[in-house]
């Protein structure tokens, strides 16, 4: 209300033209984002398949005491190697729960696999393989006793380009990452291990991300992500939406403010969003230190607090007891995290709570070994599917029995030294000079995950020099190498560092580009193999006549160089699609190259306004004519594939202009789910191999972006031979959020459906019209 107050009040001098323009803001006022109050915060039901889990919760916490309700809301501190804890209740045998980093593969331990990261899955544009990873992932968390995964993330979803945890998630697109995190959250749960899809919401930059004491002592507030509702439904609430829709656990509220309310204690996206439209079931839980408030974060929806709340405590019954929080609050909050565990039988025969997890102060721990035999193929599979090859001139790969491979550049090899200190560490800083030391195979910082080994690209290309009885040159860290004149293949190395807490300086480096155009200049068969932690320009070099191939490797995880080795020599044929675009130049990314930094006038509230709405990555390019160096969904195979005999057609299902009603699940209403349109083609593999393609429909909504991604199909298709492709469009598919109404419209009229290759090659094209 105060704040209120003084909007109304500042906005009255503005008008009135009075000096307030150029001055500072110093407290919370502000003009542009400000989200209505949704209360009270609504209590879980046990609604779609929750019943039985609440009935038990209930049941537990009916049993507790005060003060070991309040226990359960907050994390404590333990040395025992997990990221977070909530404790136990020995009395009524609750063992607590063990949390940990993240949603790449398990950090700080030993024993378990690095997988390959968010961005990786999402080029692979995989179903199956998201949900074999999540199953392989899963059962590593739960052999080290790890309860929940703090992951998978679906925010940031790519906004800024030079975001430093893009890499975590899986593409700048709501649809596709909606889909793989959905596959990805039923393949983790089927383990019995809880997910906690991050970060919501809107935390689409490092820059600011937390409160902090500037350089002049003054206090710094995080930055406001400012969101219109349509923007935010129809872009960034999506993937959560499809999460919940899959029976993720747990959501955790991001370190951000949303339209100035922090996200940990914004009303109308906790308490609205999630647990009223969403229909969420299970708990909130903050990022590390994310609570800046004790009751009012309460109220706001907010239910478990990490790693230990400073506010809560004994607050939370003496606001009971004055009466600022209702008792069903409390309930609410732990029934919910109860629920959890009961809804995924971690009441039964679950491993105790880090049995399995190494700690900096514990060195003697037991040897639990997670990896298992049955998860390497679908380590190596998903290594291989997230490769994109970009440029291939004169069919330069795969390599024809080469004589002499000549292979450069810093991340080649091996880093120098692994160890389980390695495995804890959470860089913080950029060092992108120390990555530029060794091959990259995962970001930084809590997505940072422990590998079992790591079979970089050097030693892989050594086995098959090996096998094939060819020879290897190297030089890993000259940047103007000497090239043997007869050499038949020159392979460099570079990559692109990213990590949490910082956003990304540049889109590419010159001591990078450097050795890419030495090497170039001497070796007319130049292969680029980029490994990058979000987008990397390229335009220094990909031109160049001797750089006759171009791979984006991202973050493949332990199986990096066996992956590579698998392409490069045609024994898997590339079947990975970008998800998101490459510029031509970084500058073409306009206001979305870059993270918002306080100005002048906000500088003690930092502002990130979304005024571009939903026309981010692809959607901007397309508005504002831009031609991109590699469009979104791009990607080139060994084959090639021919579309043809499009086919649309309407299902029975209701087409009024707004969803039937019908009861809340987890997932909102379930008639948005509805199948309207069916859509299917056919694709000819054309070439001399196998290969897999990747079928992409978008949509051209009325009143919205030309078009959209909207379906996928990823098919194995024999040489020679065709095959159907087929696209499910949903009611929520087709529809535009209606701020009035407050539900997904379905407008009447024609929708443009594309079919093909990416998003800038869509060789069928027909109408729709409703
Ligand atoms: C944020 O603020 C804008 C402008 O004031 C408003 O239109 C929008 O609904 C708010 N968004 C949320 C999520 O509350
Ligand atoms: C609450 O947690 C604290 C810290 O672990 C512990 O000392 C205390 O005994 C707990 N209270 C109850 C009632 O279990
Ligand atoms: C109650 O909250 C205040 C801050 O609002 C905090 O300083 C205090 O430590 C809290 N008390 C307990 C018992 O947690
Ligand atoms: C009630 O208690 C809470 C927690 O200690 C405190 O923050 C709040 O100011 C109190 N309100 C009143 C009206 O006493
Ligand atoms: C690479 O790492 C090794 C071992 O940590 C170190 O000795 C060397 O100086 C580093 N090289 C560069 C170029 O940073
Ligand atoms: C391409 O490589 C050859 C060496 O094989 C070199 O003679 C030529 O100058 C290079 N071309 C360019 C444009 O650098
Ligand atoms: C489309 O929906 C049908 C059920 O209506 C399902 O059998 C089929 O697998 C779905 N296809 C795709 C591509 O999701």
């Amino acid at each position: 209300m105060l704040a209120f107050w003084r909007k109304t009040l500042l906005l009255g001098l503005a008008a009135g033209n009075v000096v307030l323009a150029e001055d500072v803001i110093t407290d919370d006022a502000v003009f542009y984002g400000e989200s209505p109050a949704v209360y009270p915060s609504p209590q879980g039901t046990g609604t779609g398949d929750w019943a039985d889990a609440y009935t038990k919760a209930k049941a537990f916490v009916a049993q507790l005491s005060d003060d070991e309700k309040v226990n359960l809301t907050a994390g404590i501190t333990a040395d025992n190697g997990c990221s977070g804890n909530i404790q136990g209740i020995t009395r009524l045998g609750f063992p607590g729960m063990c949390v940990s980093d993240a949603g790449n593969g398990l950090r700080g331990s030993d024993f378990v696999n690095a997988w390959s990261s968010g961005v990786h899955v999402g080029a692979s544009w995989n179903r199956d393989l998201a949900k074999q990873r999540g199953i392989h992932m899963g059962q590593e968390y739960r052999k080290k006793g790890v309860n929940m995964i703090l992951g998978p993330v679906v925010g940031p979803l790519g906004r800024v380009a030079l975001g430093g945890r893009n890499w975590e998630g899986f593409a700048a697109d709501p649809y596709l990452s909606g889909i793989l995190v959905a596959d990805s959250v039923k393949g983790l749960q089927s383990q019995n291990v809880a997910t906690s899809l991050k970060h919501f919401i809107a935390n689409e930059q490092e820059t600011n991300r937390n409160p902090a004491t500037n350089s002049e002592g003054h206090y710094v507030e995080s930055v406001s992500s400012n969101i219109d509702d349509k923007t935010l439904h129809e872009l960034y609430l999506w993937p959560f939406q499809d999460a919940v829709l899959a029976g993720t656990t747990c959501i955790m509220c991001s370190y951000n403010r949303l339209n100035n309310s922090y996200a940990c204690q914004n009303s109308r996206a906790l308490n609205g969003l999630l647990k009223t439209e969403l229909g969420f079931q299970g708990y909130v839980i903050t990022d590390w230190f994310a609570q800046h408030t004790g009751i009012s974060s309460a109220n706001a929806g907010l239910d478990v607090v990490m790693p230990s709340s400073s506010y809560w405590n004994g607050n939370l019954t003496t606001a009971i007891s004055n009466g600022t929080m209702e008792a069903s609050r409390l309930d609410d909050m732990i029934t919910r995290l109860m629920a959890t565990w009961y809804y995924l039988d971690q009441d039964s025969a679950f491993p105790n709570p880090g049995i399995g997890m190494p700690s900096s102060v514990n060195t003697a721990h037991e040897a639990i070994v997670a990896t298992s035999k049955a998860a390497k193929s679908v380590l190596l599979e998903s290594a291989i599917e997230g490769h994109v090859l970009v440029k291939n001139k004169n069919n330069a790969l795969p390599l024809k029995s080469p004589k002499l491979v000549s292979v450069f550049g810093y991340d080649a090899y091996t880093p120098m030294s692994y160890t389980l200190e390695s495995s804890f560490s959470f860089p913080t800083t950029d060092r992108s000079a120390l990555y530029q030391n060794g091959t990259l195979f995962g970001g930084g910082g809590s997505g940072a995950n422990s590998p079992a080994y790591i079979d970089s690209p050097i030693e892989a290309l050594q086995r098959r020099a090996y096998q094939d009885g060819s020879s290897i040159l190297w030089d890993f860290t000259s940047e103007k190498p000497f090239v043997n004149y007869v050499s038949d293949v020159c392979l460099v190395f570079i990559n692109a560092f990213a990590t949490e807490a910082v956003d990304r300086e540049a889109l590419s480096d010159t001591h990078s580009d450097t050795i890419v155009t030495n090497v170039a200049n001497n070796c007319a068969n130049t292969v680029v193999v980029v490994h990058n932690a979000g987008i990397r320009t390229v335009e220094s070099w990909v031109d160049h006549t001797n750089v006759t191939a171009v791979i984006f490797g991202h973050l493949p995880g332990q199986d990096t160089g066996r992956a590579l080795v698998d392409i490069l020599y045609g024994d898997a044929n590339p079947s990975g699609r970008l998800p998101y675009t490459v510029a031509k130049q970084q500058s073409d990314y306009g206001s979305l190259l870059q993270p918002s930094e306080p100005d002048e006038k906000y500088q003690y509230f930092p502002q990130s306004d979304f005024t571009e709405g939903v026309y981010i990555d692809y959607r901007a390019f397309d508005k504002d004519n831009i031609e991109p160096q590699y469009a979104f969904g791009f990607g080139l195979s060994y084959t090639s594939f021919a579309y043809s005999n499009l086919k649309i057609s309407k299902t029975s299902a209701s087409s009024t202009n707004y969803p039937p009603t019908a009861p809340i699940v987890p997932g909102g209403n379930p008639r948005l789910f509805d199948t309207l349109v069916k859509v299917s083609a056919t694709v000819k593999n054309t070439g001399k191999v196998d290969g897999k393609e990747v079928a992409q429909l978008y949509v051209g909504i009325p009143n919205g972006p030309v078009r959209q991604l909207r379906g996928f199909d990823k098919v194995l298709i024999k040489s020679g031979k065709s095959a159907s492709v087929s696209f499910n469009l949903t009611r929520r598919d087709l529809s535009t959020w209606d701020t009035s109404a407050q539900e997904w419209l379905l407008q009447r009229g024609t929708y443009q459906i594309f079919v093909g290759r990416n998003s800038r090659d869509l060789s069928l094209s027909g109408t729709l019209t409703i």
